[in-house]
């Protein structure tokens, strides 16, 4: 769906307006094309902390330039901050003194993470209280980047030290052009360990990839960014959907299965449909979803039931039939997709809310449960341009599309690249987290 204010406003008259009445100006996001580096540019690396000498190696690993003591009168695409050696609330000042000289050396779309420890692992008063801080810090700087940056703070467990790559490829990437102000966290729970890829193109080679609302949509969309990663991938959607299904798996060499997933068969026809044929899955994305608004006092329990039974109930019976079968490989994945009203909550969305809501709930309750290197892990999407946001009423949605940081709806693709870095083999110890794919949407946390 077209964004006619951004394609306005990128006209000279529109810049014009944009200036003078200090409307909004969204920044054409850059996103990751085949080919491309994953960083168009240098990195100036900063702070002390037991992660500096892994960064280099890995950064290095990825191809991506860096530097330590970075003159300010370079331009630098991204800047990391390990501040796992800020122990005590005093020395939180060298987080300014490194940011604040480079913040005018960064280029369009910059892209900034600060390394931290999470304080819950942390037994000494002093550095938990510390560490926790670095979550206002990383979120304020997210809403003042500016020009399309993104500012992450990722949580790294000490023993998951090794585990960082497939994180950083991310979030240094034009492939999170619309996460902002998020707290990840590695290594906190099940595996501390990463599965090396040999080839960063194609991460997901041999590995097969279950995907639910494959027809359209972000669900299309997450089909080819796991097939462009080398997965094959089995779409699944309701019969009504059949031929464009069918188009777009036989597009990208997969397959599908036509099937309601609220059906009392539908987690067992699932199960064998992958044993038969692959002898399992490594991949399983809950895509599907539906809205069916109403404010509470007007809400049918047919209309409140059906939303919970796509978006909640059938994930969590497919993902239970599926592990109770050992349907699911050593290292597999399995992700949610929630959403920004679960954790903010909407007014008409009681149903729809609740249900997203439970698949923040599916992750916490399974991620310490699952083992085998099995994780699993949800994006909570914000605005996206799609069909189903295309049916929001124009003010709301104009609301919804300029009420974050980047003024701007996410695409498909945005939610995609976050699922494809959690399908990642290298992103076992990314497990139980729930990353926002909303722009740093003023709403929520
Ligand atoms: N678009 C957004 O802004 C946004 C925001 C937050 C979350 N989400 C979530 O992202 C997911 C995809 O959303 P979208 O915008 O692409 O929606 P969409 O309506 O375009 O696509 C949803 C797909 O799910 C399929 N589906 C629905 N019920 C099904 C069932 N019972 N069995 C099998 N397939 C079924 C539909 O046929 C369709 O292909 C949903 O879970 C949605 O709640 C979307």
């Amino acid at each position: 769906m077209s964004d006619r204010y951004q394609t306005l406003i990128h006209t000279p008259i529109g810049q014009l307006l944009a200036k003078n009445l200090g409307l909004p100006n969204p920044v054409t996001l850059e996103r990751w094309s085949e080919g491309s580096p994953l960083v168009t540019g240098t990195v100036a690396l900063g702070g002390d902390g037991r992660l500096g000498d892994v960064l280099v190696t890995v950064l290095d690993e990825l191809g991506i330039a860096s530097v330590r003591d970075a003159p300010a009168d370079q331009t630098y695409k991204g800047l990391v901050f390990d501040a796992t050696g800020i122990t005590s609330s005093d020395r939180l000042v060298e987080l300014q003194e490194f940011f604040t000289p480079l913040l005018r050396s960064l280029e369009t779309c910059p892209r900034v993470v600060v390394l931290g420890t999470p304080p819950e692992s942390i037994g000494s008063g002093a550095e938990r209280v510390a560490q926790r801080a670095l979550e206002g810090f990383t979120r304020s700087l997210g809403k003042e980047v500016g020009r399309g940056g993104t500012v992450q703070l990722v949580y790294v467990a000490p023993a998951a030290d090794g585990a960082l790559a497939s994180t950083l490829a991310f979030l240094l990437s034009p492939k999170s052009a619309y996460v902002s102000g998020q707290v990840v966290r590695i290594g906190c729970h099940g595996s501390t360990a990463a599965e090396g890829v040999d080839d960063w193109t194609a991460p997901l080679a041999g590995k097969v990839a279950l995907v639910t609302g494959a027809s359209r949509g972000i669900g299309e969309q997450i089909a080819r960014v796991l097939h462009r990663d080398g997965a094959t991938v089995l779409g699944v959607d309701v019969p009504q959907a059949a031929s464009e299904l069918q188009a777009v798996t036989r597009e990208l060499d997969g397959d599908h299965l036509t099937l309601d997933i609220t059906t009392k068969d539908a987690p067992q026809r699932i199960a064998r449909h992958v044993m038969e044929t692959y002898g399992g899955v490594d991949i399983v994305v809950h895509n599907a979803g539906i809205t069916r608004d109403k404010r509470l006092m007007n809400m049918k329990g047919d209309t409140f039931g059906s939303v919970i039974g796509v978006n909640l109930t059938a994930p969590e019976r497919i993902t239970t039939e599926l592990l109770e079968q050992k349907a699911i490989r050593p290292n597999g994945r399995i992700v949610g997709v929630a959403s920004i009203a679960g954790i903010a909550g909407n007014t008409g969305q009681t149903n729809y809310a609740a249900s997203k809501a439970g698949v923040i709930g599916l992750v916490d309750s399974l991620a310490d449960t699952l083992g085998d290197g099995i994780t699993i892990n949800a994006v909570a999407p914000g605005f996206i341009e799609t069909k189903m946001t295309a049916a929001v009423p124009l003010a709301t949605r104009e609301v919804g599309r300029r009420l974050n940081a980047m003024s701007q709806g996410g695409l498909p693709v945005d939610v995609a690249e976050t699922i494809a870095w959690y399908a990642n083999p290298a992103s076992t110890a990314v497990n139980g987290n729930v990353v926002r794919v909303c722009g740093q949407m003023m709403l929520g946390a």
